[in-house]
């Protein structure tokens, strides 16, 4: 007879950690393992062995893995505890707060993703009404219409890049509508979010100086946009949000910060998540036919391939006090990596996790948006545009044949693809 006693989650009775010493395998800051695509052993290796570790003496110092969908959550929903200031280092694990103060490219640029309570609510409070449902709607027919001007430009049974004729001018698009920005600069959004994005730049000092000079470069232009607009009524793009709200008072940095914040945020992960659609359903053919015999199955098959794809593979936080992690020691000044690409493939909440299934039940539970306070403010925006693209794709009865080299991003942050050949056909 089955037993009607509560089901006790083992893994959390008692999760055994380790501590490690770089170089060792679970150090997952490497960018070859992104670039080769060999990440998935290494973390199943973790959440089977010690969900919670700790790597000593990293490329980027010490961290300790985060790796269950159940620890991240936990973390994530203690932010008094669990640090996303920039004054103790930020959301990444890149040296960002960490660097030599005496460098001289060691800036500081506070953005509302990486504050506490009660600065990020005040500012989070501005910018979270450009993503109401409303808004949604009001900007959605502008969304369809350019996904279907570009889809109506590609070639069929032809080879091109998807990531850039697809992925990457979609996301400027909608990021251009976003800010109303000038349309004929709208690469210029993308140039600047590689590189404030790339916190692989922060390895070397010339590198840390190039990335400067291209956010000074986006600063001076967005700054002005923003004296243009003053002097203008309210208005909703996101410039004239800010203009019109306690946010108008910021320094020069904060403004950066937060440009940075809202265009990297929206931009490398959306466009992630239209490459993985393409690139994601070619590796599973029978859930691509599924799909494309059922388009009600769109809206879910969006949130599956965000959470296959994983857009961004981590965030981070810094412990502002000693806690105890499920058994793990975490001291104060600790730095806490939150693998959302490895949550997202715990198999405790997902069947066969490394698939795409497009009619996977819980498929919304993934933690590509992270969770909590923080959790992404933009992320109905960007199942919009993915949601749009699919429908206009089947719309047109396209289907992307991917062709060509993948090319991978190298980066243990933003997770994704910077160059794939893709042929469509006709179904
Ligand atoms: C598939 C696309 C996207 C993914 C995977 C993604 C992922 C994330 C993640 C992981 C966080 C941090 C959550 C946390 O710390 O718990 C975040 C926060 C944020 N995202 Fe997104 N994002 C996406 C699209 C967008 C878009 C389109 C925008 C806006 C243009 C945006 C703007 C932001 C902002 C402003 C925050 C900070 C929220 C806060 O701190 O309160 N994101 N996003």
């Amino acid at each position: 007879m089955a037993s009607t006693a509560p089901k006790i989650n083992r893994q959390f009775e008692q999760l055994p950690w380790e501590a490690n010493t770089a170089p060792h395998r679970w150090d997952v800051t490497p960018p070859d393992i992104y670039v080769e695509d060999c990440w998935h052993k290494v973390f199943a290796e973790m959440r089977t062995k010690a969900p919670i570790n700790k790597i000593e003496g990293s490329d980027f110092g010490s961290y300790w893995n985060v790796t269950t969908h159940r620890a991240i959550q936990h973390v994530e929903a203690l932010p008094d505890i669990f640090s996303s200031s920039y004054e103790y280092g930020g959301v990444s694990l890149a040296p960002l707060g960490d660097q030599d103060p005496n460098d001289p490219d060691r800036i500081v640029m506070p953005m509302f993703i990486a504050m506490d309570r009660p600065k990020h609510t005040e500012e989070r409070r501005v910018i979270a009404p450009a993503f109401t449902p409303t808004e949604m709607e009001r900007m959605s027919s502008e969304v369809r219409q350019r996904t279907g001007e570009v889809l109506d430009s590609l070639p069929v049974g032809e080879s091109f890049d998807w990531v850039d004729k697809v992925s990457i001018e979609l996301t400027t698009g909608m990021l251009a509508i976003l800010f109303d920005f000038p349309w004929k600069d709208r690469r210029k959004l993308t140039e600047w979010s590689d590189y404030a994005g790339n916190i692989e730049l922060f390895r070397t000092p010339e590198t840390r100086h190039k990335r400067l000079e291209k956010i000074y470069e986006m600063g001076a232009y967005f700054r002005r946009l923003w004296d243009e607009r003053a002097s203008k009524g309210e208005a909703p793009d996101l410039i004239s949000r800010m203009i019109h709200s306690p946010m108008k008072d910021m320094d020069e940095m904060e403004y950066l910060g937060n440009l940075i914040l809202l265009i990297v945020g929206g931009n490398d992960t959306t466009r992630n998540s239209m490459s993985g659609y393409a690139y994601g359903l070619d590796q599973f053919p029978a859930e691509r036919e599924k799909l494309e015999a059922s388009t009600e199955l769109i809206p879910n098959a969006v949130s599956e391939i965000i959470r296959w794809q994983t857009p961004l593979a981590h965030m981070r936080r810094t412990a502002i006090q000693d806690y105890d992690l499920f058994g793990a020691p975490i001291k104060t000044g600790d730095r806490i990596a939150l693998w959302y690409i490895s949550a997202n493939r715990d198999e405790s909440v997902f069947d066969r996790a490394d698939d795409i299934i497009v009619d996977r039940e819980n498929a919304r539970r993934h933690l590509s948006f992270g969770y909590g306070i923080h959790r992404c403010v933009g992320a109905r925006l960007a199942e919009l545009q993915l949601r749009i693209l699919l429908e206009e794709m089947a719309a047109r009865r396209l289907r992307p044949n991917v062709t060509g080299e993948i090319e991978r991003v190298p980066a243990c942050f933003v997770h994704g693809y910077r160059k794939f050949g893709v042929e469509l056909s006709k179904y």
